[in-house]
């Protein structure tokens, strides 16, 4: 990234575009615009070169006296300390694993262990349901019971005042998400999580879709637990489980009596995805040198910060703009209410699947359907007709955005 192409320090939206080169990619004529960033987000060259350079130079199995194998373990290392500075946690609390589905299905077994029949977890109604099939899992499996917090359907919100009410004296832990990925709400997980620590519930977040919008900080939220995917945050395909050190020490994992048994890895099963977890590092390097600061923390906390102004203009844009449109429905919390950039509506008269597909002929790349949030839109009414989900990324520009709006305008035309 070249110093001209940063204001005050931070890089601007060219100079973080240059990074990506699927941002070079034309569809039937057009320049593709990714709005698909919730479903997954784009990779940086830098992202890419890094897992190439592991697998091309250093690449071998952990723990070994052996050169390659040495530079393996100091790199998985650096990675670790890389997302813990995202999450600002320390590098023995940050496990990896397939994606946040099967971790959290790992966790709520070893968790279950510990749990008897009659036991309760609060989940909430705006959940992806990577965060409530593994707690239901135990209900069949333990005779576990789930309470819900429902959701407030004319904007999309969670009432967390309903929370202390759903706690008992035998509620184990709060699964709640740190935002929608249908929706774009964030959900006051601080908030939640303190109210589960006075009930002595232990709480579990889904930052899946709040890590690539908002700084995430297991301390200053308090969670025991909290997943996140690099794939949404300009990283390769792999998931990432930060656990409380004395947690994680804590938990009956299965595992191999053999493996490691210290705090991270013990949660970690079989050969890991090495280049993936160097990949998740270098994605929170490339989010880093977004920004500036004397730290890699203080880096991203800048970043973070210019990001969130960018896309707080273009979701306004956007918002504005389908507003206009008469038969556009929209769904969730307003532009100046607590969101990440991802806005999803409904054209009358038309399935989300058709409007996706008609404005992927102009290269606008958006995703449709229930997201996995298959409460949410069933709550919103929209479960045969589907959501379409627009989701502003680092690199999305108002060009973008007025393109969108244009292909919506015109197949209201047609
Ligand atoms: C909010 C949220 N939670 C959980 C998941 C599941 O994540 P993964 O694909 O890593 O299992 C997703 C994926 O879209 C998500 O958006």
């Amino acid at each position: 990234m070249t110093v001209s192409m940063r204001v005050a320090g931070v890089a601007g939206v060219e100079a973080i575009r240059a990074q990506f080169p699927a941002l070079e990619r034309s569809h039937q004529g057009n320049r593709v615009a990714y709005f698909d960033g919730p479903g997954g987000t784009q990779v940086p060259r830098a992202v890419v070169d890094a897992m190439a350079d592991y697998l091309y130079h250093h690449n071998a199995n952990t723990h070994w006296a052996y050169p390659t194998s040495v530079e393996t373990d100091a790199l998985i290392e650096q990675a670790r300390v890389a997302v813990g500075d995202l999450l600002n946690a320390a590098p023995a609390e940050i496990a990896f694993g397939l994606n946040m589905t099967t971790l959290t299905f790992h966790l709520a077994r070893a968790l279950g262990r510990d749990w008897s029949a009659g036991d309760e977890v609060v989940v909430t109604e705006l959940e992806h349901h990577g965060n409530i099939a593994p707690w239901q899992a135990l209900v069949r499996e333990l005779g576990l019971k789930l309470r819900v917090l429902p959701l407030v359907v004319k904007d999309g919100t969670l009432d967390l005042s309903g929370l202390p009410g759903l706690f008992g004296p035998r509620t184990r832990l709060l699964a709640i998400g740190a935002a929608s990925n249908a929706l774009g709400t964030v959900t006051d997980v601080a908030a939640a999580c303190v109210m589960a620590r006075q009930a002595g519930v232990l709480s579990f977040v889904d930052a899946v879709h709040a890590a690539p919008h908002v700084l995430m900080d297991v301390r200053a939220i308090g969670c025991d637990f909290l997943a996140c995917s690099a794939y949404k945050f300009y990283g390769p395909h792999i998931g990432i489980l930060y656990g409380r050190r004395e947690r994680i020490e804590a938990l009956d994992v299965p595992r191999l009596l053999p493996a490691p048994d210290t705090a991270p890895e013990r949660l970690e099963t079989g050969t890991q995805n090495h280049e993936g977890i160097i990949g998740a590092g270098a994605a929170v390097d490339f989010l880093a040198g977004v920004g500036h600061g004397p730290t890699r923390r203080a880096r991203l906390a800048s970043a973070f910060s210019e990001l969130h102004q960018r896309s707080g203009a273009l979701l306004s844009r956007l918002w504005e703009g389908l507003a206009r449109e008469g038969r556009v429905r929209l769904y969730g919390p307003p532009p100046d209410a607590p969101r990440t950039p991802t806005i999803a509506f409904t054209v009358q008269g038309l399935s989300a699947e058709a409007v996706a597909r008609r404005l992927a002929e102009r290269g606008v790349f958006l995703s449709h359907g229930d997201f996995y949030a298959a409460t949410v839109v069933e709550r919103l009414g929209v479960a045969e007709e589907g959501l379409v989900r627009a989701g502003c990324a680092c690199y999305t520009t108002s060009e973008e955005i007025d393109r969108l709006l244009a292909g919506v305008r015109a197949l209201l035309r047609s």
